[in-house]
């Protein structure tokens, strides 16, 4: 069992154990990094490496490599110690040995980047799997492939769900924590035993929002009382990271199991017919497949996700600008064009399928003359994507449209496009609010 000693002045290290891989074939090459963890006094740490709980070695290095011959599930842990009694527990990691993870991949016909209101998407899922094969081989089950979509609102939900994409069956790995641990002899899954069964703890909780630090904080500190006079024990060892996965994997047991219906492996979906479009939203496509698993070993979940956005640029997201500024006024952003001549860096823009973009600006003042806006590639002096004129109606505070055709040669992915803006001296300031992409 773990054990965290402090002593008088001295502070224990944290442990952080990094593994390369988490599957692959036998024999497999497990390759382990403790290079980050630190201790706050500074001490020379060692490194004690466990797989299944049995110490195979302590060195002086932060690195281990291990090989595991037989297939199977594998947990492996890190102890560091300071050499003045302060230790630390890194939690399991789950390994799976004898069996790769397959490799799925969506293809997008047409524009990689943007979706447009009404052009179906088409798309197909191949996947690989070493030991199974392909669909194209016969090797694959379809039944086995999970295919759906998503519409987020904002990208910063986006964000965070991309680095999902390393999946192991979380209560395979709270079965080992749980079987490194006193719990079954106290708690079944589902039918009560000196403690409650842990589908009823799961049921107890399921509207609680404090449920997961709840049920972290109880399991390590013990007590009695919620469920009848009988106390839990406490276990003041467990780390937070098994705690959470415990508490975590104890709270899904209240979520409702509905069968997921997949989408096709080759289809197509028509934004406006599937989702409640907003501007700046955006499309996920999401495609899993589980494979059989090796025998002795784990089947395993490869996944992948596609974004698509909506079709908007807006310019004041620019990354590099001169001549011109990013400005807001009663909640509407916009880039003004201050100088004669104005340069906006656009990023990368996929303009496959593109045929003209529509650019709304707003005429700040009154006065004569225009501004041409034109696209450019890979610099301000590149070639030429599309270019248009401002329309002077000679009025102050009026949105309007100006569009930039594109040739069917430009309808291209660029790495990057630039926004340049001339304006002859006198012609009135114009601030831009957003590009609009359409075939
Ligand atoms: C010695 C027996 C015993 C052991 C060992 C034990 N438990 Fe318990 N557990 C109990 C009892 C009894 C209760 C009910 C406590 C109460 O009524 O407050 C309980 C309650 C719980 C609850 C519900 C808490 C609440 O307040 O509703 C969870 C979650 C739980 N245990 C998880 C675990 C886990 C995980 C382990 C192993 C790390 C474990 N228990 C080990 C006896 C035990």
């Amino acid at each position: 069992m773990y054990k965290i000693a402090y002593n008088d002045g001295n502070r224990p290290p944290s442990a952080i154990l990094e593994v390369e891989s988490y599957a692959g074939p036998v024999p497999f090459e497990l390759n382990l990094d403790a290079s980050r963890s630190v201790d706050p006094d500074g001490d020379v740490l060692s490194y004690s490496w466990y797989v299944n709980d049995e110490l195979l070695e302590t060195t002086e290095l932060p690195q281990y490599r291990h090989v595991i011959e037989e297939p199977g599930v594998y947990y492996v842990h890190l102890v560091v110690d300071d050499g003045n009694e302060g230790t630390a527990n890194s939690g399991l990691s789950t390994i799976i040995a004898g069996n790769s993870r397959p490799k799925v991949d969506i293809a997008l016909e047409g524009n990689q980047q943007f979706y447009f209101n009404n052009q179906p998407i088409r798309y197909t899922v191949h996947v690989e799997d070493l030991e199974d094969g392909s669909f194209e081989d016969g090797g694959l089950d379809e039944s086995r492939l999970l295919v759906n979509t998503d519409y987020l609102t904002s990208f910063d939900q986006a964000a965070t769900t991309l680095g999902h994409q390393e999946y192991i069956d979380p209560a395979l790995e709270v079965e080992a924590i749980i079987g490194n641990n006193d719990c079954a002899s106290c708690h079944k899954v589902d039918e009560p035993s000196i403690g409650p069964s842990y589908v009823d703890v799961a049921q107890k909780y399921k509207n609680d929002p404090n449920a997961e630090t709840y049920l972290m904080d109880k399991i390590k500190n013990g007590g009695s009382g919620v469920w009848g006079e009988v106390a839990m024990s406490a276990h003041p060892d467990m780390n937070d990271s098994d705690l959470r996965k415990i508490a975590n994997w104890i709270q899904s047991l209240a979520e409702e199991k509905t069968e997921v219906q997949s989408l096709a492996r080759k289809g197509r979906i028509v934004p406006s017919r599937e989702f409640q479009l907003t501007e700046g939203g955006t499309i996920v496509l999401k495609a899993s497949y589980t494979d059989k698993g090796g025998p002795g070993t784990e089947s395993l979940t490869g996944q992948q996700l596609v974004y698509l956005s909506g079709p908007v640029i807006f310019p004041h997201e620019a990354t590099e600008v001169d001549g011109a500024t990013a400005g807001s006024y009663e909640g509407n952003d916009f880039l003004a064009l201050n100088n004669e001549t104005a340069r906006a860096n656009l990023g990368s823009i996929d303009l496959t399928d593109v045929g003209q973009i529509e650019v709304t600006y707003v005429q700040i003042e009154e006065g004569e003359g225009a501004t041409s806006i034109a696209l450019h590639q890979g610099s301000p002096d590149g070639p030429v994507i599309g270019t248009g004129q401002t329309s002077n109606r000679g009025q102050a505070m009026a949105a309007d449209v100006l569009r930039l055709k594109i040739d069917r040669e430009s309808r291209q992915p660029y790495d990057q496009v630039w926004l340049v803006a001339n304006r002859d001296g006198s012609s009135p300031a114009v601030v831009l609010v957003k590009l609009e992409l359409s075939n």
